[in-house]
């Protein structure tokens, strides 16, 4: 009712509505609430509050505190996070403790972030005025050209975005323009408004099923009498970003851009949803705006492709790929004496476009191999992976007891607390993915996990403490991510004895 009737932007809808992403969440009263499965009669009388309507202090004080930790990056999870936060904070939470903040944000998913940054900002919002050192100044081109190398396209961090005040591909279509989701079958269903367009199309809510998801591509087995050095075989995942497809179209002009703010880590690169915008204006003679909903996302967006590899210690043996386009060379560059075999796994579709898709997966064999190749085991305990990325940046992660330390040279920093902040939500991707994150899918390639919390993203409860070095440059700035995705994986499955199967398990 609030996005679809009332227009209120502010409230973002990353679910769909399943009542899992915490996009939406409003303060009834004072008390936060999901807002997508709320029933607007349960409210009534009441006070309902966006990011919008807090108070101005809480606003600036909110924004300034997220900005200066850098706890937003594409934004899309950030209004709801705040409205949660200061509910909690005016009935009298302690938001320096984490284990307050980190029940607070269990009802919420950030892709972006690795959410240390945000319990940083919930803790400078509780007492701003105990910083020991006042906020360095920022240069905000700086930072936004720093986002915009790491997300691969725009990407700003205002306080616009922290407030919800901030367009994303949904957002912004001209009065008039009618909404377009698809049915069961693919086809379009257009309305005035969502609420109608779901109904005709019969929108059927995703479930998380019970079938246990395991990988694809089994481990190709070695010659008889012989045993392979190292295993591994990886599962469908799910790229979880928060903003699924959209897109608004014109008659005759071009599309609004589904990356409005970045954070789809690669997902959206070749999305079809403009196309499809641009298609359904053309054919109804007036402005649609085409909603993908989280199931069409998980069923049509993008994934890494699985493999299943059996490599002996001087790097011969057997690695079965999905076939993706441009996968096979990646893994014969990486590991130029196993055989490469491209398999057809029926399943969604893959792409080389996420976030090191297929590289991170070679560095990660590669690292076994040398650690091999050098007389070490493979046994579990602390481990250290440096990883220089084909960009040029280089990250070392170490995975101990006591959390994860990178330190990461990508050039020219530009911005610190915003590459700490990329930095940071790239340490959290590949730990979560190597230690939790699969899709269930069939052996006819039916996606199972249709919800956003199947996808089994790491919450900030489960997080390990994240510490960043950022290391002086010795070079013009080059993105982080990729260096830091490879070196975080390859640390973390290997301090836990290099499994054969992925997700390892916490
Ligand atoms: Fe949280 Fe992008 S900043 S999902």
């Amino acid at each position: 009712m609030l996005r679809d009737r009332l227009g209120i932007e502010s409230v973002l809808d990353g679910c769909s509505p399943q009542g899992q992403c915490g996009c939406c969440t409003v303060l009834v009263d004072d008390a936060p609430r999901v807002a997508c499965v709320t029933p607007a009669r349960r409210v009534a009388g009441r006070q309902v509050t966006t990011a919008a309507g807090l108070s101005a202090s809480e606003q600036q004080r909110w924004a300034e505190a997220f900005l200066s930790c850098g706890a937003t990056q594409c934004g899309f999870c950030t209004p709801g996070i705040v409205c949660r936060l200061v509910g909690h904070e005016r009935r009298g939470a302690n938001l320096s403790d984490r284990t307050t903040v980190d029940k607070a944000l269990a009802a919420h998913l950030c892709r972006c972030t690795g959410w240390q940054t945000i319990r940083e900002a919930a803790t400078h919002a509780a007492a701003p005025a105990e910083r020991s050192t006042p906020a360095p100044e920022r240069d905000q081109n700086a930072a936004a050209r720093r986002a915009a190398l790491e997300t691969g396209g725009p990407q700003q961090s205002v306080p616009a975005s922290v407030l919800g005040a901030f367009s994303f591909g949904a957002d912004g279509a001209p009065a008039g323009t009618l909404t377009a989701v698809a049915g069961p079958s693919g086809e379009w269903h257009a309305a005035e408004t969502l609420d109608q367009a779901r109904r005709q199309a019969g929108k059927v809510q995703g479930r998380r099923t019970t079938l246990e998801p395991k990988p694809p591509i089994a481990i190709p087995k070695p010659p008889p009498g012989t045993e392979w050095d190292v295993q591994l075989a990886t599962c469908w995942t799910e790229p979880g970003y928060l903003e699924t497809d959209a897109a608004w179209c014109e008659p005759g002009a071009n599309p609004s851009d589904p990356l409005a703010n970045g954070g789809a880590f690669g997902g959206k690169t070749n999305s079809p949803v403009r196309e499809e915008a641009r298609q359904l204006a053309t054919e109804l003679g007036q402005p649609v705006r085409v909603l993908w909903s989280r199931e069409d996302v998980v069923r049509r967006g993008p994934k890494r492709p699985p493999l299943a590899a059996g490599l002996r210690a001087d790097g011969s043996g057997v690695i079965r790929i999905a076939r993706t386009a441009g996968a096979a060379e990646a893994l014969r560059s990486a590991l130029p004496d196993a055989e490469i075999v491209e398999v057809d796994v029926p399943g969604p579709p893959t792409s080389m476009d996420l976030r090191a898709a297929v590289w991170a997966e070679a560095q990660m064999l590669a690292s076994a191999l040398n650690r091999l190749q050098s007389g070490e085991s493979l046994d579990a305990g602390t481990s250290t992976v440096e990883m220089t990325s084909p960009a040029g940046a280089t990250a070392r992660a170490t995975i101990n007891q006591a959390g994860i330390e990178v330190k990461v040279d990508a050039g020219e920093p530009l911005d610190t607390t915003t590459l700490r902040s990329y930095v940071i939500g790239a340490t959290h991707m590949a730990w979560s993915w190597v230690t939790s994150e699969a899709l269930t899918v069939d052996a006819e390639g039916e996606v199972h996990d249709l919800t956003i919390r199947s996808f089994g993203i790491a919450r900030s409860a489960d997080t390990p403490e994240i510490e960043v070095t950022i290391q002086p440059p010795r070079q013009s700035p080059v993105p982080a991510g990729e260096a830091v995705f490879a070196a975080v994986a390859a640390a973390t499955w290997l301090s836990r004895g290099a499994p054969a199967h992925l997700p390892t398990g916490r």
